[in-house]
């Protein structure tokens, strides 16, 4: 039995379904993302795991217990919010001590529980200091002490890396996995930052428009897209029309710019299909073995590798190389482009591509 359960979860307000009939599971001791654009639902979704919205349909379990009849305070869930609101008249320690107070912790127990508290998020040493002449990274751990000290079942993050400059967010990312490892808290983040779900999480929900896209671990959300979006919006991706001719159980045959190639096997009838290629899997060839022969655009180094556009009869390729060193091909340079056929990926047309 998973450990949260989402049944057919739906929040209507007035005629936007802002979560539309979500299913999923979060397996115990996870540390699961909701993935997806501005206005796709997140929010919503871990607002209504908290019980600050109610559903409109469906239904969530915790620990296999309903939690519909249960009010937000008795859930006893860890909440950080993007704006994590501290209380700036109150130092660190009794910032994180607050939730345990409203829970009658005797006093001996609290202190405890605030230095483990502030020990596992490595601030002990600022126990004293008022959260205005803190970091913002340090005032971000300071909120995840205090939503971890009340010892939660499952912990609720709403984007709570989203105003931390860059460099700051990329450290907190691993610094916030390690702490949610070392409690071993079961996880649920809300993110729009498609490189922080794939670096942070065990699972992504891919979310748009109130629907489930899809659920994988990081690894096959990259590698194995099921539609058109999900390709585009984790990393970058070519996507390009193209007639699929027939299957078997081991390949498919393609149409792709008046070429025929053979591609992996997929689940599909035939008919018209989006092909979706990574640009870091195209490769420059000769023209004998070209599958298309465009011309660059334009081109970037970025020191590791080199990125071009490449003008195409299919569109424009992103194409990304590995710097190797050597000459890479200029703008207005003519280029065959290939790539494997396993790097393909069939997906159902697109109808709303633009
Ligand atoms: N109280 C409300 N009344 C009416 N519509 C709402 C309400 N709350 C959210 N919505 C709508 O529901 C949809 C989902 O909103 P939600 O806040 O869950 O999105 P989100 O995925 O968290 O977006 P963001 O990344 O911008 O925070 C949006 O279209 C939003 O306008
Ligand atoms: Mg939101």
């Amino acid at each position: 039995m998973a450990f949260l359960e989402a049944h057919g979860l739906t929040k209507t307000y007035g005629e936007t379904n802002a979560v539309d009939n979500l299913t999923f599971t979060v397996e115990k001791g996870s540390f699961v993302s909701l993935l997806g654009p501005s206005g796709c639902g997140k929010t919503t979704t871990l607002q209504m795991i908290a019980g600050f919205e109610d559903p409109t349909m469906g239904k969530i379990k915790l620990a296999g217990r309903d939690l519909s009849a249960i009010p937000a305070r008795d859930r006893g869930l860890g909440i950080v919010f993007q704006s994590y609101a501290l209380f700036m008249h109150m130092t660190v320690a009794e910032n994180v001590a607050f939730g345990l107070e409203m829970r009658n912790v005797d006093k001996a127990e609290r202190k405890r529980r605030v230095a483990d508290a502030l020990e596992l998020v490595h601030l002990g040493h600022l126990a004293n200091r008022y959260p205005r002449a803190m970091s913002g990274g340090q005032r971000q751990r300071v909120a995840l002490a205090r939503a971890l000290v009340i010892e939660p079942e499952l912990l609720l993050l709403d984007e709570p890396l989203s105003n931390l400059d860059a460099k700051l967010r990329e450290e907190m990312q691993l610094e916030l996995r390690r702490i949610q490892r070392e409690a071993g808290v079961t996880t649920l983040m809300v993110t729009h930052d498609q490189s922080e779900a794939l670096a942070m999480s065990d699972r992504v929900l891919v979310m748009e428009k109130g629907r489930l896209q899809q659920e994988d671990s990081p690894f096959e959300v990259y590698e194995r897209p099921r539609t058109s979006f999900v390709s585009t919006f984790l990393g970058k991706s070519n996507n390009f029309e193209a007639e699929l001719k027939s299957i078997s159980p081991t390949a498919s045959q393609l149409l792709i710019g008046g070429r025929a190639l053979t591609g992996p096997t997929v689940n599909l009838t035939p008919g018209t299909v989006e092909v979706a290629v990574r640009p870091e899997r195209i490769e420059i060839v000769d023209a004998a073995e070209a599958v298309i022969t465009g011309t660059v655009r334009e081109r970037i180094f970025l020191g590791a590798q080199w990125m071009m556009n490449v003008a195409t009869p299919l569109g424009d390729m992103l194409v990304i190389r590995r710097n190797a060193g050597r000459r890479e091909a200029e703008i207005g340079d003519t280029v065959h482009l290939s790539w494997a056929p396993e790097h393909m990926r069939i997906l159902p047309l697109n109808e709303v591509a633009a």
